[in-house]
């Protein structure tokens, strides 16, 4: 953990003076910082009050104020040169592509944002379920709900008709835009007969999609519902050619999106972000993070489905008014160069990416690497989970050729953007190789012990948060309670008055200030960037007539980082076969979907279990890491540990022979 300065060319000279004098200003009056932030944008009215702080944990932001999105996102660029640059360069996996303008894209969001108010009937404030995969599609429903008032809840497209019809259970949404299908590894996959099986189950139990708008992606043939299903370009053809919808007034403490984030309980939480929060804070990161000029060709590599393509696809990116590209498939289709390809071929200057997406193309050996010509890049971004100074090193030399920073962004899904980051929009700081540095402006972040005290430097414990930020959550979507048990009861003292923010990671603040983001403090996995409750699959497990108990935890992966792995107990009846654990794979599959499939599955006869009955996760990861179990006294039967090992050895025969 030691400083090294890092040359970067004639672009960034790091200055930590540089960025803390700017830093300390920010936090010295909070409120009156995010003030003069939000002023850069256009409202439609001013706010009363930046801050509510009558009701924590329920702040509210820029109360009064009046805007929309869409105002700062495209209606801003009209009659700027922004309007006929770029905004999307769209690529199939197949290797079809799409250019689409500012102006395009500003014609195209007012056409569907007239179809969804005057065809389909959606008014502000109702839902609308989206089920796409990466294509212009998807960003123009967004910004076309939102432009109406509505609310959007995206669902990733890898998850199953099952955990759509949860979401949209739980956000009642009565509309669903999908697509008929989508490429991925070269096949066509069925999305239109994934959101039919999620409307029928969404109708079991109670909610009735009434519209399901289709893009024609793929030509599959798909099931057809008369009364219920509408192609998407039928419905934007019955608008008028320059149809022009007025971007509906919403208060800046209206909800923007809902967007579902696994937790420690088997239902994942819907994460409400506000309007005029959201915007202002996003706006700005997007800004510190990538320092975006006009001839800039910017690339995050997420899918939208998460909260990063969110932030830093659509929103961040288009309040900043860059050009960018955007990939349906899969990263190393149908050769491992894929990615390297593509930056080489649209000249990208900021690439934006996870750790384990750089593990794995790290793997497939630097001759991948080497074909293309990479020398535009001059920014590069991770996120997701922490890197390892390795992959770091190997990001700075061989992809960004020691001229381009490592911008490290730690922050969540409840955050809205980055939070600790470097910020070469502002100054740059000296990087250390797998620390993501500072908190941003306007964030005040600590670590803290087991006792809610500032932890010593270089001693781990626990992220905190202890101001508001514009980005937060608003609440969890109908569970108010949760948000508040979730986030804020950790840590905080409310008969003092204070209130701190549990991010449930792990961090170390090393004695330059630095902060080191370990990972997650809960029961959750962080599977290729990829947030999954461990409840959430032991629920789904448990809906095999063959599961007693199970107990999920996270094995650790070379290029994943980490693995599900089940240990399953079987009902009385069932015996342990490979087939039983390919279909237990399978279930898991059909409920959460293809991300969440456990690496394995190990049988056992018991679990290790407390006196009270919880399961000690623990043990079982400790023994997967084959780490001495530690203390078991609390353990009400001591063979279960036995069990287990012998369990975890039988499987390491099976994978040798
Ligand atoms: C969790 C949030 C927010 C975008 C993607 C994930 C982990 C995120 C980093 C980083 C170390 C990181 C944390 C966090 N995480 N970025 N740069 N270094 N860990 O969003 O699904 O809400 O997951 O991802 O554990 O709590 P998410």
């Amino acid at each position: 953990m030691s400083s090294e300065a890092l040359p970067f060319g004639e672009t960034y000279v790091p200055s930590l003076e540089a960025y803390l004098n700017y830093y300390r200003r920010s936090i010295e009056d909070i409120e009156g910082f995010w003030d003069a932030r939000a002023r850069e944008l256009v409202w439609l009215r001013y706010w009363d009050q930046v801050l509510d702080r009558s009701n924590p944990p329920f702040y509210r932001w820029f109360v009064g104020g009046v805007t929309n999105i869409n105002i700062n996102a495209l209606d801003r660029w009209v009659g700027t040169d922004v309007f006929n640059k770029v905004a999307y360069y769209w690529e199939g996996e197949p290797g079809d592509r799409r250019t689409i303008s500012y102006r395009e894209l500003y014609r195209e969001v007012n056409r569907l944002a007239w179809a969804l108010r005057e065809i389909v009937g959606v008014k502000p404030g109702d839902r609308v379920s989206i089920y796409l995969p990466m294509i212009p599609e998807l960003p123009i429903s967004m910004l076309a709900v939102t432009r109406i008032g509505a609310i959007h809840s995206v669902v990733f497209s890898g998850f199953s008709a099952e955990a759509l019809a949860d979401r949209i259970v739980d956000a009642k949404a009565d509309v669903l835009i999908t697509a008929d299908g989508f490429y991925r590894r070269g096949r066509v996959v069925e999305l239109k007969r994934a959101a039919d099986e999620a409307v029928a189950l969404a109708r079991q139990q109670g909610v009735e999609v009434k519209k399901v708008i289709v893009v024609k992606r793929a030509g599959n043939e798909i099931p057809w519902n008369e009364q219920r299903d509408a192609w998407y370009h039928e419905l934007v053809n019955e608008a008028p050619l320059r149809a022009y919808v007025k971007p509906e007034p919403r208060k800046a403490e209206d909800v923007l999106f809902i967007l579902y984030t696994s937790g420690t309980t088997g239902k994942p939480k819907g994460v409400m972000h506000s309007v005029g929060g959201y915007m202002t804070y996003v706006y700005h990161v997007f800004k510190w993070n990538w320092d975006p000029r006009p001839h800039d060709v910017y690339w995050c590599a997420a899918d939208i489905g998460w909260i990063t393509g969110h932030t830093y696809i659509v929103y961040g990116s288009l309040m900043n008014g860059v050009s960018q590209v955007m990939y349906e498939g899969a990263p190393d289709y149908p050769a491992p160069h894929r990615i390297w390809e593509i930056i080489d071929r649209y000249d990208v200057s900021i690439f934006y990416t996870s750790p384990t997406l750089l593990r794995l193309l790290r793997k497939y050996g630097d001759e991948w690497v080497e074909k293309h010509d990479l020398s535009t890049l001059r920014i590069l971004g991770t996120v997701g989970e922490p890197i390892n100074p390795e992959v770091w090193k190997w990001y700075y030399t061989k992809i960004g050729k020691e001229r381009a920073p490592i911008v490290d962004t730690w922050w969540q899904t409840e955050t809205g953007a980055a939070m600790i980051s470097p910020a070469p929009g502002i100054a740059l700081v000296p990087l250390k190789p797998g620390s993501a540095t500072y908190p941003l402006p306007g964030i005040v972040a600590d670590v803290f012990d087991a006792e809610g005290k500032p932890a010593r430097p270089g001693e781990k414990g626990y992220l905190v948060i202890k101001e508001p930020w514009p980005g937060m959550l608003m609440s969890i979507w109908g569970d108010p309670d949760r948000y508040v048990r979730t986030y804020w009861s950790r840590f905080s003292r409310p008969d003092e008055g204070v209130w701190i923010y549990y991010a449930a990671d792990y961090a170390i603040k090393d004695s330059d200030g630095y902060f080191w983001l370990l990972g997650r403090a809960d029961e959750v996995l962080n599977v290729a960037g990829h947030r999954i409750g461990t409840i959430e699959l032991e629920d789904a497990l448990l809906t095999h007539p063959a599961v007693s108990e199970a107990a999920v935890v996270g094995a650790p992966d070379p290029v994943k980082g980490q693995v599900p792995v089940g240990v399953v107990v079987l009902k009385e009846g069932y015996e342990p076969s490979p087939q039983l654990e390919e279909e237990l794979k399978q279930t898991v599959r059909k409920v959460v979907g293809p991300i969440a499939v456990p690496a394995r599955i190990l049988f056992v006869r018991k679990l290790p279990k407390t006196r009270s009955g919880k399961i000690m996760r623990r043990i079982l990861i400790a023994l997967l890491q084959d780490k001495p179990v530690g203390d078991t006294s609390t353990l009400e039967d001591p063979s279960a540990v036995e069990e287990v090992r012998r369990a975890i050895e039988e499987f390491k025969k099976l994978m040798k022979s």
